[in-house]
């Protein structure tokens, strides 16, 4: 069933099967989203939590495997006290609601970043949402929340001098893959497309090492508008791309769009 579904979505996007693992996504732009409304900026968050029902879906429905969605940085919690107390809101109704969602399509929902920071109402209604999609298995979806890439770095390396203080580990045998097993995301396939929204050309302390050989797609799209065709457009972008790790390869053959 699920095979013939992402068959269907394939030919009627005109998709090859080729699709990244594991997407990234820095969801920005909602608060330009909503001032060009006068609208409120949390009227601009509440929009992008609807992006991020129907691509979660797309996303799942495609056989993709990952999805990590910047949710919420170290750095948003310099945000005014108002915003904050808003953003965690709804995420509350986030989970509250999309529970239902997630499991019927399948979806297992993770987080990386520190979740001891965020309120414990927040906390308590992650470890629900989690354990109740943990059979899942489709799309992982993962929240990054109070997430800093170099936080988790700093981690990973405690970890390592951890194990070596220890006498676990030589340090002369730390290899790259010794710290790729460290951080959050060890679990999870190699992070290879992603997506920023609102056309900032920066990545934002997310996922600094997993973004090593990631191919990137920067759009001026807003995130509240950023929907199933512009997910679409940023595939065909990917499969558009010819990947080499840095090596050589003759063809480029892509359609690259950079600040659409
Ligand atoms: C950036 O927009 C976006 C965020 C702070 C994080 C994304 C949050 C959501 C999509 C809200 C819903 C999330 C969940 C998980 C329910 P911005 O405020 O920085 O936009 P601006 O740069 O235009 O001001």
């Amino acid at each position: 069933m699920q095979t013939f579904k992402k068959n269907s979505l394939l030919k009627r996007y005109r998709l090859k099967s080729s699709l990244p693992k594991h997407v990234a996504i820095i969801m920005d732009g909602n608060g330009r989203w909503a001032k060009k409304r006068h609208l409120p900026r949390i009227a601009g968050h509440r929009a992008g939590a609807h992006s991020i029902r129907e691509l979660v879906r797309l996303a799942g429905e495609l056989g993709i495997e990952a999805l990590t969605l910047y949710a919420f940085s170290t750095e948003n919690w310099k945000r005014p006290p108002h915003e904050v107390r808003l953003l965690m809101q709804l995420l509350k109704q986030y989970l509250r609601n999309e529970v239902k969602e997630l499991l019927e399509n399948n979806v297992r929902l993770q987080t990386i970043g520190r979740r001891q920071d965020l309120p414990l109402e927040i906390q308590k209604e992650l470890e629900k949402s989690i354990q109740a999609t943990a059979h899942c298995t489709g799309l992982t979806l993962v929240l990054a929340l109070s997430y800093s890439g170099r936080a988790d770095l700093t981690n990973a390396v405690k970890k390592i001098a951890a194990d070596v203080k220890k006498g676990k580990l030589n340090p002369a045998s730390v290899t790259e893959k010794t710290i790729t097993d460290a951080l959050s995301t060890s679990h999870l396939p190699e992070v290879d497309f992603l997506i920023r929204t609102s056309g900032e050309m920066r990545i934002s302390n997310f996922l600094l090492w997993e973004l090593a050989y990631s191919e990137f797609f920067i759009t001026k799209t807003l995130w509240p508008d950023f929907k199933t065709k512009d997910f679409i457009l940023a595939l065909k972008d990917f499969q558009g791309r010819q990947r080499r790790f840095g090596g050589v390869t003759n063809i480029i053959g892509s359609f690259t769009s950079w600040a659409r």
